[in-house]
């Protein structure tokens, strides 16, 4: 899971513009600037969503060159003693970007500004094998969440049956555990798209011999059957 910071940092820092440097060159500039309440926010919901997972939160930076950054790893180190059952570690940035390769599982939580999670999470998408695979939250303080695939609509292949629906299904899983605290109910979702998976079910996007090739409303049809068949409705 990568929590990213979503409404602060390089993106909306000011200053930012164009101007003219001392050889009368035209250049463009930005400031990546965080203040502690903007940190705090974010690395608790971090460690709270960490709590729901493995325990384990993984906070991603460049203390070794930002300023920004090393106010970023004070605050997040701060937090963690409200989170003693939280196994905290920090991680440059470049690290981060080859460990993710080499090794995702070692990560459990990773929580990192508005650029560098952009960038992270979209790297972390691939590992999964496509777009269609992942869900995604834009949480706020206090609610509502809007919950989501990662990816667009897709229109190069709207009306084929060919979309991999488990990362919709999955963001109505992230809705119920994170948005309603309801994570029986999300473990049933997850539970079931795992099973379609076990059986080797895939979609195109994700598809590779030995597998079975499915249409969107046959993988869907499959998840909803897992669903019925391992918990009886009324429970
Ligand atoms: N989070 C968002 O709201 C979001 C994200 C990306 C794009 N968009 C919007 O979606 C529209 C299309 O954008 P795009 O084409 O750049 O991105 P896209 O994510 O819709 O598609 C990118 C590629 O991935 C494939 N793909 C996407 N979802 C898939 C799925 N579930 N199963 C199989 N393949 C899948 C598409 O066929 C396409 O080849 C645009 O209007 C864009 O603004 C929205």
């Amino acid at each position: 899971m990568v929590v990213r910071e979503l409404t602060g940092g390089i993106y909306f820092g000011q200053p930012r513009g164009f101007s003219t440097n001392d050889n009368g060159e035209e250049v463009g500039f930005n400031t990546e600037v965080y203040a502690p309440h903007e940190i705090d926010r974010i690395a608790r919901i971090a460690f709270e969503t960490a709590r729901k997972r493995h325990g384990k939160l993984c906070s991603v930076d460049k203390a070794n060159v930002l300023e920004a950054s090393m106010l970023w790893r004070k605050r997040v180190t701060a937090i963690a003693s409200e989170y003693p059952d939280i196994e905290l570690s920090h991680m440059y940035v470049d690290n981060a970007a080859m460990q993710l390769v080499r090794n995702p599982k070692q990560f459990d939580t990773i929580v990192t500004n508005n650029i560098f999670g952009d960038i992270l999470s979209d790297e972390a998408s691939m590992i999964t094998g496509s777009i269609g695979m992942l869900p995604s939250a834009s949480l706020g303080e206090s609610g509502p969440g809007l919950f989501e695939p990662i990816h667009g609509s897709a229109p190069d292949i709207a009306g084929q049956d060919k979309a991999n629906p488990l990362a919709t299904v999955l963001s109505a899983a992230m809705l119920l555990k994170y948005g309603l605290g309801e994570e029986k109910a999300a473990q049933r979702i997850e539970t079931a798209v795992l099973d379609a998976l076990i059986k080797g079910l895939r979609t195109g996007d994700v598809h590779s011999a030995g597998y079975k090739l499915v249409g969107c409303k046959e993988m869907g049809e499959e998840v909803l059957k897992s669903i019925e068949h391992k918990i009886p409705a009324a429970v």
